[in-house]
């Protein structure tokens, strides 16, 4: 609507809304600003000019993939001072307090919430999934759907686009963020089943495309390459 996007809330809604504050006033670019709620009890964010990445038919560039990890880099390294006080209702992880090893992670930075503008990242868009985690979770996402792991491309691309994102995060090798990569995917199907064994529905929409199995069959079958992948790092 006009310059804004109008979303459904949740119980989840006010601590993304406190956390988003949080980032826009500590300077971190590319996110939406929160201009409130609306009389219909939607959330109002500011429109970000641009467009969304079409994961299936498009890789990015190598390009965007650094300004995209730089980003998450950025935002893991300004998220470690939010540390609320007390409990927080998060949409995955429900009514919890942030304990000391954890910061709050994006968990769905997919490129298809990215906006790319004029050939750049310019934002990380839908925030709903935000709650408590490790930062190599977060990693591991992006890793999956914007190298892609996903779906199989050429191998010397693989490679190369690890490198890129492995050297723009700057914490992690190759291979460890590759079994990141297992354990986050198979930790998203699991969640996706029991969204759906609670009749929730986002995850129920989830269904109509195949999902949890589409992800479970397309780990397997990622699985399957890393040693391939290994052997040519
Ligand atoms: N702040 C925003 N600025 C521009 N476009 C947005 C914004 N928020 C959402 N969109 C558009 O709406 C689509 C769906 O929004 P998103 O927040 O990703 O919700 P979901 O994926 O849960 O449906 C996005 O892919 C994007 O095209
Ligand atoms: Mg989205």
């Amino acid at each position: 609507m006009g310059r804004t996007v109008r979303r459904p809330t949740g119980p989840w809604t006010p601590a993304v809304h406190e956390l988003l504050g949080y980032l826009h006033e500590n300077g971190l670019r590319g996110i939406p600003e929160v201009q409130g709620i609306d009389d219909e009890g939607r959330e109002i964010l500011e429109y970000v000019e641009g467009r969304g990445v079409p994961v299936d038919r498009e890789v990015v560039l190598d390009t965007v993939l650094v300004e995209a990890v730089t980003w998450l880099r950025d935002f893991h390294d300004l998220v470690e001072g939010f540390r609320p006080d007390g409990v927080r209702t998060w949409r995955a992880a429900g009514e919890v307090e942030l304990s000391a090893d954890e910061i709050i992670c994006h968990h769905d930075p997919g490129a298809y919430n990215w906006i790319i503008q004029s050939g750049h990242f310019v934002a990380m868009i839908d925030w709903d999934m935000a709650g408590p985690g490790r930062p190599i979770d977060d990693l591991a996402f992006l890793a999956w759907t914007a190298i892609p792991l996903y779906r199989e491309i050429p191998i010397e691309d693989v490679v190369r686009r690890l490198d890129l994102l492995v050297d723009a995060y700057g914490e992690w090798g190759p291979m460890t963020v590759l079994e990141a990569v297992v354990a986050r995917m198979t930790t998203a199907s699991d969640r996706i089943e029991a969204g759906q064994a609670r009749g929730e529905e986002g995850f129920l929409n989830l269904a109509k495309v195949g999902e949890p199995q589409r992800t479970r069959d397309r780990v397997e079958a990622f699985r399957a390459r890393i040693a391939e992948i290994d052997a040519a790092l």
